[in-house]
Parts: structure tokens; sequence; C-alpha cells
């Protein structure tokens, strides 16, 4: 794993065989929802290092113990709709009592800005760590916005979970928030003129969805 301060790319060879099937413009709906899933819950696995535990008090067939636990009730899963949804799902299996928020963004086509149009969080967002989540950190604008939002309801401790990033995404989101840690699966060569990452794997929500 190499992990400058600011980003973690997760190059694990189960990460990695996995998301070279889902670039793949074959492989169908179904697999690359299962596989999205799947990649979820091993970059959950690093980008959930260092969270918050407790204990519980047990007993094993041997003696009582006060033994650790994730204090799932501390943690906010933010999807950045439409895409993020589809690595919430796989998260969630990991953590089901996190809590879960969404954020809906689109891009006005005049000013290009993002524009907000459901916004719904956990209250607070203060006292949890923060998973912003989704697939595509491209221009890095929305993911900004997004993030923004986040902050101005409260959060503190965001880290970004992607699982492709632009240079030009990376850079964006560490100059408007160098204190968000950044994993992701894999860091592409560029955008494109239409804002697709390339080499990518085109559109995620299409892809996930079977929308095109
Ligand atoms: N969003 C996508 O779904 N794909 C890209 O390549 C860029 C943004």
């Amino acid at each position: 794993m190499t992990e400058p301060s600011h980003l973690t790319v997760v190059d694990h060879p189960l990460v990695q065989h996995k998301l070279t099937l889902m670039r793949d413009k074959e492989t169908s709906t179904n697999s690359f929802r299962r596989l999205l899933r799947e990649i979820s819950q091993l970059l959950a696995y690093e980008i959930t290092r260092n969270m918050e535990m407790t204990t519980r008090r047990i007993e094993t067939p041997i003696q009582a113990m006060d033994s650790p636990v994730i204090d799932g009730k501390k943690l906010a899963l933010i999807s950045i709709l439409r895409a993020g949804n589809g690595l919430l799902d796989g998260v969630l299996e990991l953590i089901p009592a996190a809590r879960v928020g969404f954020v809906g963004l689109y891009r006005d086509e005049k000013t290009l800005q993002p524009v907000k149009y459901y916004y719904k969080v956990p209250s607070d967002l203060g006292n949890r760590l923060v998973i912003a989540l989704d697939p595509m950190l491209a221009t890095g604008n929305s993911s900004a916005a997004a993030i923004e939002m986040l902050k101005a309801s409260g959060a503190t401790n965001i880290r970004f979970m992607c699982l492709l990033a632009a240079p030009e995404g990376i850079a964006r989101m560490k100059e408007a928030h160098p204190d968000v840690p950044i994993v992701t699966a894999a860091v592409d060569e560029r955008l494109n003129d239409h804002g697709y990452i390339v080499p990518g794997l085109g559109d995620a929500g299409d892809r996930m969805f079977g929308t095109k």
C-alpha cells in the first residue's frame, strides 16, 4: 500500500484483480455491481483503520472479559448520489450499525457549479467518523462541495472513499480539503474533454444500475 499523507492507494492483488474486471466493458451490470460491493468491503478495511472502539462484556466458555468491538454508532457513511450507493451497500454489510446519510448534487449548466438537490445526514456529525462515498473522483468539484456541506453540518473527522481517482480530482480535494484523507483502488491518467476518467471504467452509475 502506497501512503502519502492525503492519499492511500489500495494496491492489494484482490482489489486490482476485481478492478480490472470492472473496467472491462464486457462485464455485465450484475457482475459490475457484485464486484463493486466486494471492492467496497476491501476498501472499507483500509479506511476504517484507527476507528473508534469500545468494549463489550462477554463470557467465553472459560471466563468473562471486556472484549473490543467497533463503535458503529460513532460512524456515519455518506453516499454521494447516485453512484455512492454502490459503495454504500458493501460497507453497510461490514458495519451494519453505521448511520447513513445522502448528498445529491447536480451541475448547473450555466455556472458549472454543483447545486444541492437532496441533503439528509445523521445528526451530531461532529461526534462521528464520517466516511464519504463516491466511486469516481473526477474533477473533484462535486466531492469537494459535498465535503464542504458535511463540514457545515459539523463534521470534523472525514475520510473519502472512491474506486478510481483522476490526478485532477486528487489535486482539487487536496487544495479544498487537505484534512480529508482519500482511499482509492487506483489513480488513473487524466480526465478527457467530457470529464470522464481515462482509462477509467465509463459512467459508474450507468454501469451499476444498467441505465445506459
Ligand atoms: N463519473 C463517472 O461515472 N465516470 C467518470 O469517468 C467520471 C465521473
